[in-house]
């Protein structure tokens, strides 16, 4: 199903085999919990146990759309679903599509972005179509509007002013959650995560197009020395890192090509994965992206994690 951030490999939640079939699908470990898409709060309540203020807040600001509130479970949510965590991953998507077939179906569904696992995120129909070939139905909702995923926002309990964890950053951004809550008169408390246990499937790499990737920071390098850098690098590169196989050039680094971003970081979202499957379609034997120095403000966050994983090697 098209969502306004990437496209969903969707299931029921009340239909077992369906949730079996998204991780046989995408290859993904059953240790990497799903987000359960709702069409209304009411709904997303069902499927916890408790529902703090902080929660009325964040669905009222911010859905629908790309915001994912971590909350404790309810136990009839199947633990597949939740990784056997004690919390559940909810949010309500802004897709007309998504909200109608949510709707339809009359409940939630399980579904995680609709690519293999570890690889790049599809953005259109097409590259869904392109990752599973028949395998799945798509509905084509056309282009997703945001481009990158979610930011997953591990809510705490509490009745006083709001603790918060980002979990996954992503378009929506804790300068607009703390607005949010501000003019309600609350101040948010950010946490860190307190383990990699609350954050499972944050993995080393992850949206890795066909072709290697390399992120380059350092400055100034001549050409040849770039490339013995990156040569190194590659030379080290284990063949899985966390069981996500890792992408490498086939043969010599002759061709290589430069993933240029936007400079307005909402386009730059929005044509990322696209761009990298573009750019992985003409085969070079690598694809580069320069650091740059405007990437340091907090709106090129969400775009740099995903760069950074997306990377085989930072030189
Ligand atoms: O924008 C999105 O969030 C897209 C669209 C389809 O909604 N979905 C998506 O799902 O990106 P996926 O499966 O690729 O990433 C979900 C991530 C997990 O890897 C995990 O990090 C986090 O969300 N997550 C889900 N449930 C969680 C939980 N209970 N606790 C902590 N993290 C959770
Ligand atoms: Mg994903």
């Amino acid at each position: 199903m098209p969502t306004e951030t990437v496209y969903g490999l969707a299931a029921r939640i009340d239909v077992p085999q369906g949730i079996e079939a998204i991780f046989r699908i995408k290859e993904r470990p059953f240790f990497d919990p799903l987000i359960i898409h709702v069409s209304s709060v009411q709904q997303a309540k069902t499927l916890t146990q408790s529902w703090p203020v902080a929660a009325d807040v964040l669905a009222e600001a911010f859905w629908p759309g790309p915001l994912t509130l971590v909350l404790p479970k309810a136990k009839f949510v199947n633990p597949l679903i939740t990784s056997g965590l004690e919390t559940v991953g909810i949010r309500m998507p802004r897709h007309p599509s998504a909200l109608k077939l949510i709707n339809d179906e009359g409940v939630p569904l399980a579904a995680p972005s609709a690519n293999k696992f570890g690889r790049t995120s599809p953005t259109t129909a097409d590259h869904v179509r392109a990752e599973f070939g028949n395998l799945v139905p798509v509905i084509d909702g056309g282009p997703c509007e945001v481009g990158i995923e979610s930011t997953v926002l591990r809510v705490h309990e509490g009745s006083g002013n709001p603790e918060l964890t980002i979990l996954r950053p992503g378009n929506i951004q804790t300068k607009d959650i703390e607005k949010a809550f501000q003019d309600r008169g609350m101040t948010v408390q950010w946490l860190e995560p307190s383990s990699a246990k609350e954050s499972p499937g944050h993995l080393k790499h992850h949206y890795m197009p066909s072709v290697p990737v390399v992120y380059v920071k350092s400055r100034g390098l001549s050409k040849s020395d770039l490339e013995e850098k990156i040569t190194q690098k590659l030379h080290e590169l284990p063949d899985e890192v966390e069981g996500v196989k890792m992408v490498r050039p086939s043969g010599a680094l002759r061709n290589m090509l430069v993933l240029k971003l936007s400079e307005d970081p909402s386009i730059a979202a929005r044509e990322l994965y696209s761009k990298l499957r573009e750019l992985a379609g003409k085969s070079p034997d690598l694809i580069l992206f320069y650091d740059e120095d405007r990437y340091r403000e907090e709106v090129w966050t969400a775009l740099l994690d995903r760069l950074t994983k997306a990377a085989s090697v930072t030189v």
